[in-house]
């Protein structure tokens, strides 16, 4: 019997020994193959007596079951093994970052819009929009330049098909025009409801609600540098009532300011100025509180006292009625903000800069 537990020993340490699926098949030849051990101890049982045979018969049938067992295990071992070394090269690595599709954000001039709207709603005021392509009257003559005025040349522009000969259509140069074309409809609104039919060129000097509106919106002129862009944002502001001064002005315009940038000790410098369409004019320069240019001033607005022939060409009386207008650059006040030196970098759709105003 010795000689059959050996053979299962040696068949068990030779599959062991086997690293591989086709080194096991290899192996197994050698005991259960046709010349194998088991079958070499098969045939041997012919030579034996019939009593013998039948009890060594069995033992080597044991034997054989055995060499198959372990056979199995090994088998299953290495394709159990196998299947983990696959596993392992295709791994997912379930903890790498996906591929993300950007957060979107608002631009940081939309941002500014969106803080001056917000203010001046604090303050009453109300937002109206206007056309970007603009009628000679509503950006020049009606804001008493008239054709051959020579501030119209530092309104230099783009002129566009309509219009007349003489005066064509113009990418607006500022959003001044916004001072009529909302004081005209708050005006004629006001007329209609308090007099029915309005008598056309009669200028209104009856009472009525004051007019306090902000315009923002994009305006155009030929300029480009670290501060001027051909396409650049303005907002509009004006105040119009029975007793609307200078002062009034100065303190919305300050207050504003020091709310927007969250600064009460913000510097702010009227400089007497020229506009046709204020009078007494004024432009205004924030110093730059904060960053690389901390301490220079930036003029961010011009401003006044809304010219009379303006309140006419309003509708209004300007015996009765008077008031002041603003229109400041919130490209300027976002570049103060946020410490930007270059208002192109606003424009040039550069995601590696807007994306920090997110
Ligand atoms: N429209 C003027 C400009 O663009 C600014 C301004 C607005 C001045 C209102 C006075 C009153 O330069």
């Amino acid at each position: 019997m010795n000689d059959l537990t050996t053979v299962v020993d040696t068949a068990r340490a030779a599959f062991e020994q086997a690293q591989t699926p086709a080194e096991l098949e290899n192996s197994k030849a050698l005991f259960l193959g046709k010349s194998g051990r088991i079958t070499e101890l098969m045939k041997g049982l012919a030579a034996l007596p019939v009593e013998e045979k039948k009890s060594r018969g069995a033992a080597i049938n044991l034997v054989k079951q055995c060499v198959e067992a372990a056979l199995n295990a090994r088998r299953q071992a290495l394709a159990e093994r196998e299947l983990q070394v696959q596993l392992q090269a295709e791994a997912l690595d379930v903890t790498l970052p996906g591929r993300q599709r950007g957060m979107g954000g608002l631009h940081p001039v939309s941002l500014t819009l969106e803080r001056i709207e917000a203010i001046f709603g604090s303050m009453g005021f109300e937002v109206a929009q206007g056309p970007e392509i603009e009628s000679d009257w509503f950006n020049f003559t009606a804001l008493n330049t008239p054709e051959d005025h020579p501030a119209r040349s530092m309104h230099d522009t783009f002129y566009v098909e309509g219009g007349s000969e003489h005066a064509p259509n113009l990418l607006r140069t500022h959003t001044s025009p916004m001072q009529i074309r909302h004081a005209v409809q708050h005006v004629k609104k006001h007329r209609a409801s308090v007099e029915g039919t309005v008598a056309e060129g009669v200028l209104f000097s009856g009472a009525m609600p004051e007019i306090r509106v902000i315009a923002p919106g994009r305006t155009y002129r030929v300029d480009s540098d670290a501060t001027h862009s051909p396409m650049f944002h303005q907002c509009e502001g004006l105040w119009v009532g029975e007793n609307v001064s200078f002062k009034d002005l100065k303190y919305v315009f300050t207050d504003f300011c020091r709310t927007f940038f969250e600064n009460p000790d913000l510097v702010l410098r009227f400089r007497p100025s020229f506009f046709p369409f204020t009078e007494p004019s004024a432009e205004i320069d924030i110093q730059f509180p904060s960053g690389p240019l901390a301490g220079r001033w930036l003029e961010v607005a011009g401003s006044g006292q809304v010219h009379p022939n303006v309140i006419r060409n309003m509708g209004l009386d300007p015996e009765r009625y008077i008031g002041f207008a603003f229109g400041m650059g919130p490209d300027r006040l976002t570049m103060l903000r946020y410490g930007v030196n270059d208002l192109r970098l606003f424009f040039d759709g550069d995601i590696r800069f807007l994306s920090q105003f997110r």
